[in-house]
């Protein structure tokens, strides 16, 4: 079996773990595992698995300075967004476990007398996961958690950049007493994602990525199925400013949004949409402020910028820049990798930049960067700049920034994403709400919020008559002639 390891992307020569590839033979053996396990699982009734998942999260609570140091060592997060991705995972399984003592279902009233109606939800059995490295350990949990409370067993494939942050979860899961056998962890490439995609015995596929890797992994899904799958794919996230708008709160929103995690989140601000009036002040402000992060070892507490997450990584991100500056953009600031970074040999960085004179038919206005890059265009009209946000083929997250509240309601209304901030950026999505976008961001599903446990369990719809004799619906229905 090939290895690979997992390596620090401030210091790749830092090995955070060395992994055997898994093959599709593998992947079968998990599958099996977990499905027995999760018979077993299915009888445990849902208040007893909310319990365990509450003492997952506990488990992460008192681990989450240690979580922490191991998502900056392994993932390159800033220490401070580290303790955020863990505390994700706690917040989850806190609401999970509520959910277990909540509504499962409803009750409808019956038509006909003596008759009950109700829905409940089944365990769709085995579900297969397929996790990115930029949340290891809160996406891991948005997906594991509700699972379990349904009564799933799980086969988890972490991205190969953070399979020890992955085993770190299921180790925390497996003390608070999830089963033996029912989390299975397989690491590797696209060969265990795609097994597992593609296993009989998975009932739903989970998988949070780009929209290149969803799309294979939808239709190998459903070739071999049909069966659940849900994605959770790219965004293009835009922040509109309005020229009344509180300055000083979008130079710290767009910093946040635009900086942190060097934008690698599927929910960064990608995109400012920005009146003209108002757009040179804010972006020599935003530029200032830029100017100042200091990139160095996501470890250490003085650091604003991590890396990215390698060096093809920030390379690529180079190249979009580059081409935006052949279709007439200018660098506002920073547009360079960075190889030279103190105490991080052979990290690549990559500058927060800023890219002014962008129009929305550039390539950079449209396409996923995943890195540190602003792009800035001038707006004038609220319905024009509503139309360039949704001009893209993502609709994850989105935000306005307007104290004049009509505005900044007709934009709440009219913008196509799954995500919208008033006064906040486009990053900062809490638990208790859905998560999810519109378009190509996913195929209709929602993560986290009352509505997260859909993808990983099946609708029963149950009628009980007790009447005693044959009641016809819609045919012996009272007041129905
Ligand atoms: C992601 O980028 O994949 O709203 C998830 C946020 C975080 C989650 C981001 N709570 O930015």
């Amino acid at each position: 079996m090939a290895q690979f390891d997992s390596v620090n992307p401030a210091r790749p020569s830092d090995v955070v773990g060395t992994f055997a590839a898994t093959g599709a033979a593998e992947v079968d053996a998990a599958v099996t595992a977990a499905a027995e396990a999760q018979r077993r699982w299915a009888q445990v009734p849902v208040p007893a698995r909310a319990e365990v998942v509450a003492r997952a999260g506990e488990v992460l609570r008192r681990r989450k300075a240690e979580l922490a140091e191991l998502v900056a060592r392994e993932c390159g997060k800033i220490l401070l967004e580290a303790g955020g991705d863990v505390q994700e995972a706690v917040d989850m399984a806190s609401f999970v476990a509520g959910q277990g003592r909540s509504a499962w279902g409803e009750t409808v009233p019956s038509e006909l007398g003596s008759k009950l109606c109700w829905t409940t939800r089944q365990p769709v059995g085995v579900v297969g996961m397929i996790t990115p490295w930029n949340f290891p350990v809160a996406i891991p949990s948005w997906k594991c958690f509700p699972a379990l409370l349904a009564g799933n067993g799980i086969v988890l494939k972490p991205s190969e950049h953070a399979p020890v942050c992955a085993e770190e979860f299921v180790a925390a899961c497996r003390e608070a007493g999830v089963p033996d056998g029912l989390i299975q962890l397989v690491h590797g490439f696209a060969e265990p994602g795609a097994a597992l995609a593609t296993h009989p015995g998975v009932g739903a596929v989970s998988f949070t990525g780009s929209v290149p890797t969803g799309r294979k992994v939808a239709a190998a899904a459903m070739e071999t199925g049909p069966r659940l799958v849900s994605l959770e794919l790219g965004g293009k996230n835009a922040m509109v400013v309005r020229p009344d708008a509180d300055l000083d709160l979008v130079v710290d929103g767009a910093l946040f949004g635009a900086f942190g995690t060097a934008g690698q989140r599927c929910t960064s601000t990608s995109r400012l949409i920005v009146h003209p009036d108002v757009a040179g002040e804010l972006v020599d402000r935003i530029v200032k402020r830029a100017l100042d992060l200091r990139l160095g070892d996501p470890t250490r507490p003085s650091t604003d910028v991590g890396p990215v997450i390698n060096r093809a990584s920030a390379e690529r991100i180079q190249s979009m820049v580059e081409h935006a500056l052949t279709e007439g953009a200018s660098v506002a600031c920073g547009g360079r990798v960075r190889l030279d970074v103190e105490g991080c040999d052979g990290g690549a960085f990559y500058e927060p930049t800023v890219l002014v004179g962008v129009d929305r038919a550039h390539r950079i206005a449209r396409e996923e960067v995943f890195g540190p890059v602003l792009a800035v265009m001038e707006v004038a009209d609220l319905d024009d700049a509503i139309d360039v946000v949704n001009s893209v083929e993502y609709g994850l997250s989105s935000c306005i920034y307007a104290r004049d509240i009509n505005t900044a309601l007709y934009a709440v209304d009219r913008i196509d994403a799954g995500i919208v901030y008033v006064n906040a950026p486009t990053i900062g999505a809490e638990i208790p709400l859905p998560f999810g976008g519109t378009k190509h961001t996913g195929n209709g599903f929602r993560e986290a919020g009352a509505r997260g446990i859909e993808q990983f369990s099946q609708l029963k719809t149950v009628y009980v008559d007790y009447s005693g004799r044959l009641q016809r619906a819609q045919i012996d229905t009272p007041g129905v002639s």
